[in-house]
């Protein structure tokens, strides 16, 4: 059944492990991007490198900084890849809320936590998205 709620939801990012962000940032290069905006996000305990595609969406290196890294345990089973996917969302406690009452709608972050860019994030399991971990991101008020 699809949602009678009114949600907007738009691609944010796309997000891709990657063992170094220089070593991730290599085939963007060859694209011909220049510059990636790098930011540490010690709740994830990664590197982030965001690449601007300049419809206000992006693609999101993620190198792991330890071992315990969720990012160096995906690498670890996985190799580099794309690691999940992020949607953007006007009220990310409304979404959770709402995302609660579905049945069978397992939430690996209950409430939403700081990400990159000064966002609120929560992560969606990939059991209940069809195999996406899916991150939901709510972006800095502005003038906040
Ligand atoms: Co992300």
């Amino acid at each position: 059944m699809l949602p009678n709620v009114d949600f907007e939801y738009e691609l944010d990012h796309i997000g891709v492990a990657t063992r170094s962000l220089e070593e991730g940032l290599k085939f963007y290069e060859a694209l011909g991007f220049k510059e990636m905006h790098k930011e540490e996000v010690p709740t994830e305990r990664v590197r982030v490198g965001m690449l601007e595609l300049g419809n206000s969406s992006r693609i999101e290196l993620l190198e792991p900084t330890s071992e315990d890294s969720p990012i160096a345990k995906f690498l670890d089973k996985r190799g580099p890849g794309i690691h999940h996917i992020c949607l953007r969302v006007k009220d990310i406690k409304a979404v959770l809320a709402h995302l609660r009452t579905q049945e069978g709608v397992r939430l690996i972050d209950e409430a939403p936590k700081p990400g990159a860019h000064g966002c609120q994030v929560a992560f969606v399991h990939p059991k209940s998205t069809g195999g996406v971990l899916l991150e939901l991101s709510q972006p800095p008020q502005a003038g906040a």
